[in-house]
């Protein structure tokens, strides 16, 4: 019988997925759980969906772990969800770089408390070779902020406004060096983009599905391929524009 994997078009798979895991603390509370134990649970989703990643070809995995907003949170869920990136990247390091896993970060990483901090500048030197799949940790990121640190830099460069084009702006966004998403992901049912990659996903494929993070399996991220591979990617042109 041909499974989900199998209907993947494997010449077409998007290079750069990025994902909104989203619905961590909903599905705790659903099972009458403290939030945290729904991050907890989301670690396994991110395994599953990385694995997934992995077998269908894509090269580059954005997952927005912690936004700028997020630091809004009560402190006690803040701590935990700092403690459970330090723990669960320490934990999975060897098992990552093994796989082939180059591990990045965005964000504004100062923000973070320094051993988290720490943790993924270690990380990211340990894993520096790897080539077969960034994983990108988005951590104290937003698009505003990363959009107005952009024009910071620019203008502390002292670049003219005749030179300035997307192209430079791009050179000075986290993703300088990584491509724009081809889709994005986002679970939990909420339908908007929560300040994530906005320059970058100008023209992905938008999927959102009902599934909670914890929930969200591989069977899941290749259903996600599937129907993006469904979509007529235009780029303003018309139909028979696109060959
Ligand atoms: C959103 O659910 C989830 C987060 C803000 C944190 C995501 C973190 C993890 C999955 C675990 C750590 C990740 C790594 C990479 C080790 P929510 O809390 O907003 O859920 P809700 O909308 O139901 O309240």
């Amino acid at each position: 019988m041909r499974t989900v994997f199998d209907k993947i078009d494997k010449k077409n798979v998007p290079q750069h997925v990025a994902v909104i895991m989203d619905g961590n603390g909903r599905w705790a509370k659903n099972r009458g759980e403290e939030r945290i134990f729904g991050h907890l649970n989301g670690v396994e989703s991110v395994r599953s969906t990385l694995k997934a990643a992995l077998k269908s070809g894509v090269r580059f995995l954005t997952l927005y772990a912690f936004s700028t907003e997020n630091w809004n949170r009560p402190q006690d869920e803040i701590n935990a969800l700092m403690e459970l990136l330090v723990t669960t990247i320490s934990n999975e390091v060897e098992e990552l770089s093994k796989q082939g896993v180059r591990l990045r970060t965005i964000g504004d990483l100062d923000a973070l408390p320094s051993s988290a901090k720490i943790k993924m500048l270690e990380a990211q030197e340990q894993t520096k070779s790897n080539s077969k799949i960034d994983l990108i940790l988005a951590l104290s990121y937003s698009s505003r902020w990363e959009i107005t640190r952009a024009i910071k830099n620019i203008v502390d460069a002292k670049i003219p406004a005749n030179k300035i084009t997307e192209e430079l702006v791009n050179e000075y966004l986290c993703t300088k060096d990584i491509p724009d998403p081809e889709l994005l992901v986002r679970t939990s049912g909420e339908i908007r983009v929560s300040n994530f990659l906005m320059w970058q996903i100008a023209y992905s494929e938008l999927y959102f599905t009902p599934t909670l993070w914890p929930e969200f399996s591989e069977e899941e991220f290749f259903k996600a391929l599937i129907e993006y591979q469904s979509r007529e990617r235009r780029f303003g042109k018309i139909s028979e524009q696109i060959t």
